[in-house]
């Protein structure tokens, strides 16, 4: 059954036009006859120059990378990259105890072990803590960019390197970041983007690998593909060895596709219009005692989605909150912590529990692994529950005036001054 107008019409619906508009619209496409649409990227008419294609190329040029492979999402980027790094049974992965659960549970369907460690006042990998809970068993570690913030990626690097790591960067939440001068995702060996609907740069459900290694980008995109069916030259035998294995199906349709390459072209004006909004107010912020600003550990190179302070406690924080509400400004935080929430790792009970799939228990109960489990508990890292425990955000908005952004530093100070003294 072919897609036509029917189809691009419930798209059309799909954004919210009236119905007024709806049949302009559809009095316009009906003046014109046009064969239907080929909507699968690979395999036809539009090989090598159909959407999920133009999207894949100007992604690489935008974050400088010379391969990016388009994917269903985050969490597929993540499994891809995973995969194409060879991890599995008898392998542990660091991740952050801050993240969404999915950069964790990834390890887990890899048959891996992840092992959690803490973060820092930057809210992303504390790379002391990351050098302290490396093991023989140690393959890789994900280092995730969480809200915008670029992670410490030089002491990351220079661990992971000293001990043979695989860095995988979740850029998830912080799309059109960079670090050093160079994009977010294109720091370690492979960069994973989500652009599902609440990210910097969406198509609904999508996302990206993102890596210079020819080797691990084949491998990515044989993951992603079934088992290679799409390869550019799909019929052959394996060139290299490690090329040809079972996968998933990952593959972002021509719908997505075109999304997210309009997306993508925003992207550099967003992320720095955000900048310049976060800045505005950042600079006005006063610190003091008890009172402080989340670490920049690239000042700018921060996406810029959110800002995040620090109260001196829970109560400190959330009283702060409570006078900028009252004086108009909306923040949130994480004071209550039997609030649950799949960004924190103590509400990860599908791994402090160790549930599985199958009943085995694989991946931690796997003969190949021959090291010690770590052990799970929710007090596991007291350092990211302490951070997240007093933290405060606030969500930046590209819109924000000069004047808005005073009144929000101006209201922060105020409430801090009331609630401090
Ligand atoms: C840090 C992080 N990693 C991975 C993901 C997964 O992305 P997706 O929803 O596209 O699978 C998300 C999504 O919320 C995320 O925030």
């Amino acid at each position: 059954m072919k897609a036509g107008r029917e189809e691009l019409m419930e798209i059309i619906d799909l954004w919210g036009y009236s119905q007024e508009a709806q049949e302009r619209i559809l009095e316009i496409l009906e003046s014109e006859d046009v064969p239907p649409p080929h909507l699968f990227r690979y395999y036809g008419p539009l090989e090598g120059k159909g959407k999920v294609w133009q999207a894949e190329r100007l992604f690489e040029r935008t974050i400088g990378t010379p391969h990016a492979l388009a994917v269903n999402s985050g969490t597929s980027a993540l499994m891809s990259a995973l995969a194409a790094a060879g991890i599995g049974p008898g392998d542990e992965v660091i991740v952050p105890g801050y993240t969404f659960f999915a950069s964790a549970s990834v390890v887990v369907a890899s048959r891996a072990i992840p092992v959690i460690a803490e973060v820092n006042d930057s809210l992303n990998l504390d790379p002391e803590d990351m050098a302290a809970k490396i093991t023989p068993q140690t393959r890789a570690v994900i280092a995730v960019h969480m809200k915008g913030m670029p992670a410490d990626m030089d002491e990351i690097v220079a661990i992971a390197r000293e001990h043979g790591l695989m860095v995988i960067e979740d850029v998830a939440q912080a799309c059109g970041g960079s670090y050093g001068g160079k994009m977010l995702g294109t720091i370690g060996d492979i960069g994973c983007f989500s652009f599902d609907f609440y990210k910097v740069a969406q198509s609904g459900e999508g996302g990206f690998v993102a890596t210079e290694d020819e080797f691990l980008n084949m491998r990515a995109q044989s993951w992603h593909d079934t088992a290679a069916c799409w390869r550019p030259d799909r019929y052959a035998a394996e060139r290299r060895e490690g090329e040809l294995f079972c996968g998933e199906n990952y593959r972002m349709s021509e719908m997505a596709g075109a999304v997210a390459l309009a997306q993508i072209r925003k992207l550099p004006g967003y992320v720095s219009r955000l900048h310049a909004a976060k800045r505005k107010v950042r600079e006005r912020i006063v610190e003091r005692d008890g009172f402080s600003l989340r670490r920049q550990p690239d000042p700018e190179g921060d996406a810029s989605t959110a800002i995040v302070m620090f109260g001196p406690d829970p109560e400190g924080a959330m009283a702060i909150m409570q006078a900028m509400r009252e004086r108009g400004v909306g923040a949130g935080g994480r004071f209550d912590q039997t609030v649950r929430d799949w960004h924190v790792y103590n509400f990860w009970e599908h791994i402090l529990q160790q549930k599985t799939v199958t009943e085995e228990g694989c991946p931690f109960t796997c003969p190949y692994y021959q090291g010690t489990l770590p052990d799970y508990a929710p007090d596991m890292c007291p350092n990211t529950l302490d951070y997240l425990g007093r933290s405060l955000h606030i969500g930046v908005s590209e819109d924000w005036t000069d004047e808005d952004a005073e009144r929000i530093a101006d209201v922060i100070n105020e409430a801090v001054e009331e609630v401090l003294g």
